[in-house]
């Protein structure tokens, strides 16, 4: 069977994604109802952090337990690869003791080299470019709420970033719209998103307009992790695309509001907003877990017979 790497959202096909939200769904329950389920047992997963991490850290090595595997965590700081090892040879070395491999870091093009020399499947969880494995967690969490996302508007207010990239590639693959409003100088660049037409999104100008009607309302950090030089420029660039509740108010009655945490209260949400009722992020931090765990299941196992 050939490797199937995680690298980009568009990497798994509607059909796949449709497999995978429904054994994310049955893994979950499992979980909930304290029910063993090892298919995973002498499995081994390396994860590799150049970048901080909560939520990946913790769902990739929980759930990686929780499936009967193990786990290994490497770090630039703590590993040859911070001493400029070829990324090439640490691929193969590293895929030759594991069965899979989580990789957090900078460049996407350092990823795809890496699954270029792996012998194992990769999962990018989280580069510059991308952020496959958050918006798995996000879609199966609007689903979970409100049933299938096709034919759905999301409103992204906020950075054209790694999470409004991933966006728009799941917008493309699942058919929904997404409507973006970023400050000026910070739009979403297409080529960089990966996507084959304008057709799935929408920009605004002014994020009150994107959120109008949309049924999930979203934003994440206005720096993201690698980009701290820009810092103090953003903030004053950004300052308008905080989601608050008067946004909320134009979005349809039902809207959830997601952010990938972590969250700055009072610079990219109002915590009114974040703590709200319209606020399922702390389903859709879980949801990493659960999303995750089918994730692994599927590139290792393929579709299991239930
Ligand atoms: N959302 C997310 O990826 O969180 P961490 O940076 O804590 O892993
Ligand atoms: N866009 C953010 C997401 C953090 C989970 C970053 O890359 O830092």
């Amino acid at each position: 069977m050939a490797i199937k790497h995680y690298l980009q959202f568009s990497d798994l096909t509607a059909d796949e994604y449709a497999w995978v939200f429904e054994r994310a769904a049955a893994i979950k329950k499992k979980f909930k109802s304290y029910e063993k389920y090892h298919p995973l047992a002498d499995r081994t997963l390396a994860m590799i952090f150049e970048k901080a991490s909560t939520r990946t850290r913790v769902s990739f090595e929980a759930g990686m337990y929780q499936l009967g595997g193990s786990v290994v965590h490497l770090t630039t700081g703590d590993s040859q690869l911070g001493r400029a090892e070829p990324i090439e040879d640490s691929a193969k070395v590293i895929s030759r003791m594991v069965d899979l491999v989580m990789i957090r870091t900078f460049g996407q093009d350092k990823i795809e080299l890496f699954a270029q020399h792996s012998r194992v499947p990769v999962i990018n969880g989280l580069t510059n470019e991308f952020h496959p494995c958050q918006i798995l967690a996000d879609v199966f969490t609007y689903i979970e709420h409100r049933g299938s996302i096709q034919g759905k508007t999301v409103a992204w207010v906020g950075d054209g970033n790694n999470m409004a990239n991933t966006w728009l590639q799941a917008a493309e693959l699942l058919g929904f719209k997404v409507h973006l409003s970023t400050p000026s100088g910070y739009e979403v660049d297409q080529a960089i998103a990966g996507i084959r037409s304008g057709e799935s999104y929408k920009v605004f100008k002014d994020p009150m307009q994107a959120c109008r009607g949309a049924d999930l309302v979203t934003t994440d950090v206005w720096t993201s992790m690698g980009y701290e030089a820009e810092n103090e420029a953003r903030k004053k660039a950004f300052a308008d695309w905080c989601v608050d509740t008067e946004m909320m108010r134009a979005a349809k009655p039902d809207a959830l509001f997601m952010h990938c945490l972590p969250a700055h209260r009072g610079e990219e949400v109002e915590a009114d907003v974040i703590d709200g009722p319209q606020s399922v992020v702390w389903d859709e931090a879980e949801n990493r877990m659960h999303a995750q765990k089918a994730l692994m299941e599927y590139l290792l196992l393929g579709r299991v017979k239930t």
